[in-house]
């Protein structure tokens, strides 16, 4: 590549309806750096990446490249001047193949016909080249897991060859392995001279793989630093306007009676003989890389899984898996990690999500207090601060961050005896996440059992009073929290058998 690509968003100014999102915003990234683009949930990330990405006109401001004023009428017009998203929400077509996903819009032809062998060889070098060759190319999209899904959808921005890439929350539903992998082909683009611009919530992998930094707060542009002139804490006051009290709030709660008793769990498919037991007052995390059986166990548990079977207590009473209406019943809840297909309707209000839960139940017995219901979503929407226009705007329009918020919304209108949590604070900020682990120490003092997958190891280890690990559906460890470490988790995470002090964490329960 000659001169490095110069990309410039100058003075871009965006409303959706009365609500302006972003204000005379300047923005730019050079070839051959990579620029984080930071910022509160809400706070415009998404919505500016869009309008580089001729998803969204802009209503005022231009945009340049190498000092010429471009404008695109769609995707495939920036698409065509070599710019590419990895979007946050992802953007395949579950129905199709990993393939025709991966060639969708330009198809691969050979004497006029679709030539499916070059397009399911093109995919297999495009996942290869991801470390992630175990996708098979003809399988359907919604079949794969999100992680999986994530790493199709990376795939098919590489393969435009784009000059300017942009990676809305990449990472965040990537385990370990496969964000070096992305990281490793970052590093690579980078050599090249392609532009990149990293949107992300995670601090420790923006000052890992960025140069420079932007902060956006309520549409505005904050300031740009270089990594080496800023903080952590510089950069999450330029983000909140505010210091933060603590990251990981402190939790003092001794754990009281069994709730939940497992023996013996299996999916049916992968997961075989895992054991544990959580405490009222508990949190068990359970770490993993992407793909060991994780989420496996919070589905099975709540009856997702057709050929799932455990012998499950709950108080001391045996616990069929019969499905999820019999596991809400008996006072399960769930926050999934996929928000799109399981958590959220996205055409309905923040309202309705939040009340769907408690509304079956409601409806059941006869009685729906409207003005009460009002009320409790208003004090979930504070309690939470979601960032809505208000309680009856459609979910689908919020941001990405806020969406996971209105999930969790969704089972606090009416606590249960055992939560289940897979990735609750994915594509949360800071300070959200802050709000989110309160939350969860709040659940834990009024007694219920906590289960937590997560994907991020410091809040796994700052957030559980035990760890489980998984490694290709087995359990591999079962660490007590104050003993546990990164390399600890990581070995297990990887394979390695029990250390002695995972035993004794095992035993003393
Ligand atoms: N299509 C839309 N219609 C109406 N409002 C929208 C639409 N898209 C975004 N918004 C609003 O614009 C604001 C900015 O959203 P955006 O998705 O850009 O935030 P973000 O910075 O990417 O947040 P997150 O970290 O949660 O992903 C939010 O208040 C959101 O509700
Ligand atoms: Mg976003």
């Amino acid at each position: 590549m000659s001169q490095p690509v110069h990309v410039r968003l100058i003075g871009i100014c965006k409303a959706f309806g009365p609500v302006q999102v972003l204000r005379e915003v300047n923005f730019e990234v050079r070839g051959g750096e990579v620029h984080a683009l930071m910022g509160e949930n809400g706070a415009g990330k998404s919505t500016l990446m869009k309008v580089l990405g001729g998803l969204h006109a802009a209503d005022s401001g231009r945009i340049e490249i190498d000092g010429q004023a471009v404008q695109w009428r769609s995707p495939a017009d920036a698409e065509k001047q070599g710019i590419a998203i990895i979007h946050q929400e992802l953007n395949l077509i579950p129905e199709l193949t990993v393939a025709e996903n991966l060639f969708l819009g330009r198809e691969l032809h050979r004497f006029g016909v679709l030539d499916k062998a070059a397009m399911a060889r093109g995919a297999r070098q495009a996942l290869e080249r991801l470390g992630v060759a175990g996708i098979d190319p003809a399988a359907e999209v919604s079949r794969l897991s999100v992680g999986q899904q994530q790493m199709v959808e990376i795939a098919r921005a590489l393969m435009l060859n784009a000059r300017v890439l942009i990676l809305d929350e990449p990472t965040a539903a990537l385990s370990e392995r496969e964000t070096e992998a992305l990281f490793a082909i970052m590093a690579g683009l980078r050599e090249q001279g392609v532009a990149m611009v990293y949107v992300s919530h995670r601090m420790e992998e923006i000052f890992r793989v960025c140069q420079r930094i932007s902060v956006l707060r309520d549409g505005g542009m904050v300031g740009e630093r270089l990594v080496q002139d800023t903080s952590f804490d510089e950069l999450v006051g330029m983000m909140v306007g505010r210091a933060l009290d603590e990251r990981f709030p402190r939790r003092d709660v001794t754990p009281g009676a069994v709730r939940l008793a497992v023996k013996n769990l299996s999916d049916g498919a992968r997961v075989h003989g895992v054991n544990f037991e959580v405490r009222a007052g508990e949190v068990l995390g359970i770490a993993g890389l992407m793909g060991a059986g994780r989420s496996e166990i919070l589905r099975t548990l709540f009856g997702l899984s057709p050929r799932g079977a455990a012998q499950v207590q709950l108080d001391g009473q045996p616990l069929a898996l019969k499905g999820p209406v019999h596991a809400i019943d008996a006072g399960l809840a769930f926050v999934t990690e996929d928000r799109k297909t399981q958590g959220l309707v996205l055409g309905l209000s923040v309202r309705e999500n939040a009340m769907l839960v408690h509304l079956n139940r409601v409806t059941r017995a006869g009685v729906v207090q409207s003005g009460a219901e009002q009320r409790q979503v208003q004090g979930l929407i504070e309690q939470l601060r979601i960032r809505t226009r208000d309680s009856e705007l459609e979910v689908g329009a919020l941001s990405g961050g806020n969406q996971q918020k209105v999930v969790f919304a969704k089972w606090l209108a009416s606590p249960p005896k055992v939560l289940l949590l897979d990735e609750p604070t994915r594509g949360v900020d800071v300070g959200g996440k802050a709000e989110i682990y309160h939350i969860i120490n709040q659940l834990a003092a009024q007694g219920v059992a906590i289960v937590m997958v997560s994907s991020e190891l410091p809040e796994v280890l700052a957030l559980s009073d035990r760890i489980l690990v998984m490694h290709e559906g087995r359990q591999t460890a079962l660490l007590a929290a104050h003993e546990a470490s990164q390399e600890a988790v990581m070995a297990a995470a990887s394979g390695q058998s029990q250390t002695p002090a995972a035993q004794t964490a095992t035993l003393a329960h």
